[in-house]
């Protein structure tokens, strides 16, 4: 018998209207275009205006943009996974009411939260259930709304996020498609270099620590940097290596979009040439667990059946890893 491998068969996105512009920061903080171009590859990003919209809606849009360009049956749908960072609130899944108002009635669903790894992380574990032959479709959507958690008044952070949603579908696949290998890590020592400190059970909300401005990004950039563009790098390398890989066999890079550098230094590192790195980090900025479905979005008329992509992130935590993903489909 064939063994079941975990395709992805449908992509779905959301972005909302409002563009923030390097030129509208650089009224609202000490910022310049040139400084944000240069250092992360920036030009713009989209944000959430609307009030009482969270994550959720974000999720719910790209969801919807994916059932209805495949026409899918939603009963069908076994399990909606949300990969966030900036959930509705605490307590409730996120997930649970995004099935809800999708009519994924037959569903179960929950969140998960690896910071900038969280799709990464959740294509794993959309494909684990696949693979193991007890669903046989899951909808994974990478949903922030970054603009929630950020201090728009610090030009250190403020800069780098945007909101956005992104969506794809898993399935059962016997010919050979969808994932082929994962190498996820993590290093809880990396947890001091990009967090929100209040909030959670170490430090409850208080008016103190909203005072203290404590329940904002705070990222000690220049750290995470040197973390991420050596792990990523080396996850993207170990992935090709172990599957025999070489540059002529990867299609396409899929990576995180945190910083251009970054990228660019990943791609190096696996040979690539330009052409095969996918890229939207000028127009969105980090969507965190948006940007890997985003890309795939952006990309999807140029996929072909039968192409090899390399995904590879990294984020607070620390989380990283690479996944090697055979493209099931021409678009
Ligand atoms: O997605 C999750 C994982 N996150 C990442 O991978 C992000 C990794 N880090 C980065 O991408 C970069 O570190 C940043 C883009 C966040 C910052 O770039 P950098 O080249 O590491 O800058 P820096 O933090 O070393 O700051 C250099 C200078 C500082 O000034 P001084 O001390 O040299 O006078 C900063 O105050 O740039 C200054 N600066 C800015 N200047 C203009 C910091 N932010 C800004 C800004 N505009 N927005």
């Amino acid at each position: 018998m064939a063994k079941t491998t975990a395709a992805i068969t449908a992509v779905g996105a959301y972005l909302p209207d409002f563009v923030l512009t390097n030129q509208l920061l650089e009224t609202m903080v000490d910022t310049t275009d040139e400084w944000i171009t240069t250092r992360t590859g920036i030009k713009e990003r989209r944000i959430l205006k609307e009030e009482g919209k969270g994550s959720s809606f974000l999720a719910i849009k790209a969801a919807e943009d994916l059932i209805q360009k495949r026409g899918l049956d939603v009963t069908e749908i076994d399990m909606v996974l949300v990969a966030t960072a900036t959930p509705d609130m605490p307590v409730a899944a996120t997930a649970a009411y995004v099935a809800s108002e999708i009519g994924a009635v037959n569903a179960f669903s929950y969140d998960l939260q690896a910071a900038c790894s969280s799709f990464l992380y959740g294509m794993s574990t959309a494909a684990s259930y696949i693979e193991s032959g007890k669903y046989k479709k899951i909808l994974l959507i990478g949903a922030d709304k970054m603009s929630s958690i950020l201090d728009y008044t610090d030009r250190t952070t403020c800069i780098i996020f945007g909101d956005a949603a992104g969506a794809v579908l898993f399935e059962p696949d016997e010919e050979g498609f969808g994932l082929q290998d994962e190498y996820l890590r993590t290093d809880g020592s990396g947890r001091q270099f990009l967090k929100i400190d209040a909030g959670g059970s170490i430090l409850p909300a208080s008016a103190e620590t909203v005072k203290n401005k404590q329940h904002f990004v705070f990222q000690d950039g220049k750290s995470v940097f040197k973390f991420a563009v050596s792990n990523m790098a080396d996850v993207a390398a170990k992935i090709m290596e172990r599957n025999q890989l070489s540059h002529k066999d990867v299609d396409w890079l899929v990576p995180h979009q945190a910083n251009r550098r970054i990228i660019d230094a990943t791609a190096k590192r696996m040979g690539l040439e330009d052409s095969k790195v996918m890229m939207n980090i000028h127009r969105y900025g980090n969507t965190t667990s948006a940007t890997l479905p985003l890309l795939l979005y952006d990309y999807q008329k140029q996929l072909k059946r039968g192409d090899n992509l390399i995904f590879a992130a990294f984020g607070g935590g620390f989380t990283w890893g690479a996944i090697y993903l055979k493209w099931a489909y021409n678009s």
